[in-house]
């Protein structure tokens, strides 16, 4: 069969990557993929919301599948562009409605779907323009620190976690003003929860699911989680305290939870949902959804899959999932992700990348590329995060060794890589 995955990043190469060693493929194309993703199956000069472009790849190439990996066309309606499209109503999109992906679009929808279906997470309350003072009012009678969230996407920038109150009163002020635009016209507030986060991930068809492996990622820049939020800057799988006792938690209390409060609600949902989770003294609760795979989860989850992918895609596509099977790889697996200097603040682009000595590198490590671009023959850096190194290991210290061996090999101006990930588990 012939697939079009969507998207550019890590997480694209690494869903490439797994994608095409299944024996069921023809042709992978990736829009607009990277230097890394053109390595393993065709690049298509199309955006991923290109619908209209999107629509004539998809019937000029005979494309059997659309796998969507970033949030942006799915909250933008893409499974529903091919529904109601004649021509394209056969081809599935694995991806969830326009409705469905408010899990991730709207954190407000999230908060009321949560609440409506009895799934652990922070309390909260949601404000607009004309609820300001209320708001205002709100946040006097909550501890700080105070957690302000704009509804709308707003590229992984909307949430705010302020340590006074009168911060967060003035910030709350400026984001019901327009700070996000559209995207702050509400603002959820919520309680501010504490504990180790972990990224669970779950495919499914709307009536079943098949539960992926587990992962942490590492958000900020700095070692020690200092310094600004960033994409991720590296991740591991599996997550110790994520034992089968925690996962039955997390099981019964929020994942079958959410699948069936999806199919009451009637929302379409035939994709991965990404569950960030917090675990409060023992119990898992929810704080965000997101309505695709992690990045740079994905980067260690995809090697943890023994299982065809595209074997269980089509269970997701054909509405039998429960009748396929996913097996684990039990080795661990991590990522540590290449930067450019100065991310994510300001940084240069189109530095040429190297690789010192292409036989140092483990046969156990993979590159994934994340914003990497060909330039005259040489690849070259395109983005803030530039190249995963992903290492299998018999434990997390094997796979860390190997993944920070491999970064070194791999030069270009500026590098900059967190030399914690993992530590702290
Ligand atoms: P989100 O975009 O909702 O995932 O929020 C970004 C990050 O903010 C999360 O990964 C958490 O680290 C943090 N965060 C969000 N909500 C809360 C909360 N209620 N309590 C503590 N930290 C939070
Ligand atoms: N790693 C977090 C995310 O993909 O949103």
């Amino acid at each position: 069969m012939n697939i079009l995955l969507l998207g550019s990043g890590g997480r694209e190469h690494a869903l490439a990557w797994k994608i095409a060693q299944s024996p069921k493929i023809e042709k992978l194309y990736i829009a607009p993929g990277n230097a890394g993703t053109g390595q393993v199956g065709e690049n298509v000069a199309l955006k991923a919301d290109d619908f209209e472009g999107i629509k004539n790849f998809v019937l000029e190439h005979q494309v059997d599948m659309v796998v969507v990996g970033p949030e942006d066309p799915l909250v933008k309606g893409i499974y529903d562009f091919f529904r109601n499209d004649a021509q394209l109503r056969d081809i599935p999109v694995i991806g969830p409605s326009k409705a469905g992906a408010q899990l991730e679009g709207s954190k407000d929808f999230a908060k009321g779907f949560m609440q409506r279906h009895g799934i652990p997470t922070a309390a909260y309350q949601t404000f607009t323009p004309d609820t300001v003072e209320e708001g205002c009012a709100f946040l006097a009678t909550l501890q700080a620190p105070y957690v302000l969230k704009a509804d709308g996407l707003c590229a992984g920038k909307g949430v705010l976690i302020l340590p006074t109150l009168e911060e967060a009163q003035k910030e709350l002020r400026e984001m019901l003003g327009g700070m996000f635009g559209q995207a702050s016209a509400r603002v959820v507030i919520e309680e501010f929860l504490s504990g180790i986060e972990c990224s669970v991930f779950v495919l499914t068809d709307g009536k079943d699911y098949k539960i992926l492996p587990e992962a942490k990622d590492y958000k900020r820049i700095g070692e020690g989680d200092t310094g600004l939020n960033t994409g991720g800057m590296g991740s591991v799988s599996p997550v110790p305290f994520a034992d089968k006792a925690w996962m039955q938690k997390v099981e019964d209390r929020i994942i079958r939870p959410t699948v069936e409060g999806l199919a009451a609600e009637g929302l379409d949902y035939k994709g991965f949902i990404f569950f960030g989770l917090i675990n409060c003294g023992g119990d898992p609760k929810v704080i965000e959804y997101n309505c695709r795979m992690g990045d740079p989860e994905t980067e260690t989850v995809m090697l943890r899959i023994k299982s065809d992918l595209v074997e269980l895609l089509e269970g997701v596509a054909e509405g039998n999932l429960a009748q396929r099977t996913i097996v684990f790889d039990d080795r661990s697996t991590v990522c540590v992700m290449l930067v450019s200097g100065g991310y994510p603040g300001h940084y240069e682009k189109g530095k040429v990348i190297t690789l010192n000595d292409a036989h140092a590198l483990s046969e156990d490590s993979i590159i994934f590329h994340a914003g990497t671009a060909m330039k005259d023959g040489q690849v070259v850096t395109a983005g803030g995060r530039v190249i995963a190194v992903s290492s299998y290991g018999k434990d997390k210290a094997e796979a860390l060794a190997r993944s920070f061996a491999g970064a070194q090999q791999i030069q270009f101006e500026g590098k900059y890589f967190r030399r914690d990930i993992g530590q702290d588990l």
